[in-house]
């Protein structure tokens, strides 16, 4: 069946969150009869999520009202017990974790799965996280992670899903559908926790928590639709960004909160800070106190305090001076039971102490994991060196061949790495395939060459050599940003030893974000990338390099050439001087050239205006062709969808999977619009000789946007569109609304 995503189509399905009318009514009766009861500590207390300190005398005393990092099936069911049995109104604890990329088995961080284009596939990981994760008395996931992020010196890009407004808002609305499950009841459901709210990816110079300025227009048409989607696919909870946007931090801004988030979105589920974001608010210099910053935030709509006790310590007092209603308190009250009663843990609060151990690592949670690793590697250059099929003899080497705790990625700590099987191991199983393996380097970061003779000489005896490179984990994610993207210690020179050997070489590289690669494209006949593939990432490389299973990934995100060129994302604006191919770069200058030499136009003397590889580009072990795209009509009104229609061709020698990308320019605005912003993807299979027409269905409301006076809305005009396997290439057509 062929499955289009739009990002409206998305939206409009997605319609189905909200559980049905007569439940919802039973529960909010069963709030409001237990808020009636509840005193203004006991209130208080549920607004209070904690992860230490004495936490059975917290619950013993009504003080805290959700936990998290609490793991452990038997200690969650100990504090379960208390807050059920021995608080004086019994309401039972929600648990709380960061399951990012999955629980115990682990599935590619989510850059990586944002590579697959998948969003089916990502729902079933996630659904994979849940069934794990509520086996030890999770309920609740920070996740998904939907911050736009077009910077790789930010380390949390490992996190989200990249640059793009569509794939982002498609994948979130998957992960929260796949986490929450049809039933938010269902004991194996997590409740989702979008984040962070909102636009903490745009950190100015990539450096984690930095200031981000975000102009209105830009905020709406770029970093909001994931959190829009993902409110209409029904996630329960949201989570307040680090950041302050334009001066006022997301914790305490009512904009987003209030007017965005309720007003507008209609979210009816509960929103926490992050991990004492409230208390920051101090040192942002937008709160004199903690006092002044629970005021803040309670009155912005921030519900539930993460580890600030910014509301244990100061919303009675606030509550009791006048300055917080006890109004809002209840708001935030209701949220938090509301939620408790729709994931049913008034009638089941415990959880099965063995289920976890029968649970986890399941066969079939594997396969679906491998499935993910496959489909998220990315080919980015081939010059016929895969797949290995007349090598009988392989040199592996590198610091990532046989490192499982860095495969697994960033927010990997419930994984055991026992059970992560590498791409040393993967290959060391290959029927008719001797492995000689020369590290080569410890670690990612080591600076050592004393090994590389030793690669050179071990190469020369190969019939072809597979290099692992890349980053560690600890390099990637949370507080974890680069302001060098070159491949860390001395990677390159080893890639460039056993470049020395005269064989074949192929490289690999798993990281937690796209790496300044460039100069190591030189010194390989071949290279996959991908971002930390997780448990089962060396049986997708193995299975990968020996031919076995041919790559389709997509970059979800720009490879810059240089640091030094970022920003560089393809939905960029023109400008009024785009480059326009004539430029005269570094080494073409001519000496003592004039001041007005040619190619006075927006481009980098020494790195151009190109990157090294745009969004949505990836290679495949066969060849795929297409056709000029076509669209049903010349002219559409505002309520009509446009039908495109491309032909697409396998032209090589091998079945293979393309994702087939549609791209829309608006040519003309009430403000500059990108050159090109996806509209819809589709994974295409075909055998090699096959053709097959691909259908997109666009509706025209799918183009509007937050113009000049920030109304959104489809503005007129002509359209040029695109049906193509990257950003960057592709033949135009065009269309006109009316
Ligand atoms: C962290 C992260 C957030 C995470 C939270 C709880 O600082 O910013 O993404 O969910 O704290 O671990």
């Amino acid at each position: 069946m062929k499955r289009t995503f739009s990002f409206v189509w998305i939206l409009a399905l997605l319609g189905l969150g909200s559980c049905n009318h007569s439940a919802e009514s039973k529960i909010d009766r069963r709030v409001e009869t237990l808020l009636a009861e509840m005193t203004l500590d006991e209130k208080i207390g549920q607004l209070n999520l904690v992860d230490s300190g004495d936490l059975e005398e917290l619950v013993r005393t009504g003080k805290s009202g959700a936990l998290f990092n609490v793991v452990d099936p038997a200690r969650v069911n100990r504090l379960q017990r208390i807050a059920v049995e021995e608080s004086r109104l019994g309401i039972p604890l929600l648990f709380g974790r960061d399951v990012i990329h999955g629980f115990h088995t682990l599935f590619p961080i989510p850059l990586g799965q944002a590579a697959t284009f998948d969003p089916q596939l990502v729902e079933q990981g996630a659904r994979v996280a849940a069934v794990e994760a509520s086996a030890a008395g999770v309920r609740w996931t920070f996740s998904p992670m939907l911050d736009i992020a077009r910077d790789p010196r930010w380390g949390r890009i490992a996190e989200g899903y990249g640059e793009d407004p569509c794939l982002t808002a498609v994948m979130g609305a998957a992960m929260v559908r796949g986490y929450q499950g049809g039933d938010l009841r269902n004991p194996t459901s997590l409740a989702a926790c979008i984040k962070h709210f909102a636009g903490y990816g745009a950190a100015e110079g990539g450096r984690d928590y930095n200031t981000t300025k975000i102009p209105a227009r830009e905020l709406r048409n770029f970093y909001l639709p994931p959190f829009e989607a993902a409110v209409r696919a029904g996630a329960a909870t949201v989570m307040t960004s680090f950041n302050e946007i334009d001066g006022v931090p997301s914790t305490g801004n009512p904009e987003l909160l209030h007017e965005i988030l309720r007003e507008e979105w209609q979210f009816d589920g509960m929103v926490v800070s992050d991990w004492n974001s409230l208390g920051e608010m101090v040192a942002h210099g937008f709160a004199a106190d903690k006092r002044d910053a629970a005021r803040k935030a309670i009155l912005a709509g921030t519900e539930i305090d993460m580890m600030t006790f910014g509301y244990s310590g100061h919303l009675r007092e606030l509550v009791e001076s006048g300055e917080v209603p006890e109004s809002v308190v209840d708001d935030a009250v209701r949220h938090v039971l509301r939620l408790k009663f729709r994931l049913g843990l008034f009638e089941n609060p415990y959880v099965d102490e063995g289920l976890s151990a029968r649970t986890s690592y399941a066969p079939e949670h594997l396969a679906t994991a491998k499935r993910c690793a496959l489909e998220s590697a990315i080919l980015l250059k081939n010059d016929g060196a895969l797949p290995l099929s007349r090598v009988r003899n392989l040199l592996v080497t590198g610091p990532l061949a046989d490192a499982a705790h860095d495969q697994n990625g960033t927010w990997s700590f419930d994984a055991d790495p026992g059970h992560t099987v590498t791409p040393l191991t993967a290959l060391r199983r290959v029927e008719g395939l001797h492995i000689s393996y020369v590290p080569g380097l410890k670690y990612s970061r080591d600076r050592s060459s004393a090994e590389f003779a030793h690669v050179t000489a071990a190469a020369r005896r190969a019939d072809a050599v597979v290099v692992f490179l890349g980053e560690e984990a600890i390099l990637s994610g949370e507080a974890h940003s680069l302001s060098d993207l070159h491949l860390a210690g001395a990677q390159s020179g080893l890639l460039a030893a056993a470049r020395a050997g005269g064989k074949p070489v192929i490289a690999v590289v798993m990281a937690g974000r796209p790496l300044t690669i460039e100069r190591d494209l030189a010194n390989c006949d071949a290279l996959l990338y991908l971002f930390h593939p997780g448990t089962t990432g060396g049986e997708a490389i193995a299975d990968l390099l020996t031919g076995r299973a041919v790559p389709g990934g997509k970059t979800p995100v720009t490879f810059p050439r240089t640091a030094g060129q970022i920003p560089m994302y393809y939905n960029h604006n023109n400008t009024g001087r785009p480059a326009v191919g004539n430029e005269i770069l570094l080494d073409e200058i001519p000496l003592r050239a004039g001041q007005t030499s040619p190619g006075c136009t927006s481009f980098y003397l020494d790195s151009g205006w190109e990157p090294l590889f745009p969004f949505g580009y990836g290679l495949s072990y066969t060849t795929f062709a297409y056709g000029a795209p076509r669209c049903d009509r010349e002219t559409y009104g505002p309520e009509e969808t446009i039908v495109v229609e491309c032909t697409l061709s396998n032209t090589g020698r091998c079945a293979g999977t393309e994702v087939v990308q549609l791209y829309v320019q608006d040519l003309t605005g009430s403000i500059a619009r990108p050159v090109k912003e996806l509209k819809g993807f589709e994974r295409v299979t075909l055998d090699a000789g096959e053709s097959r027409t691909v259908t997109f269905r666009l509706p025209v409301e799918e183009l509007a946007f937050h113009g000049f006076d920030l109304t959104r809305r489809v503005e007129p005009g002509r359209f040029r569109f695109w049906v193509a396997g990257d950003s960057a290439s592709g033949t135009p057509a065009e269309f006109e609304v009316r």
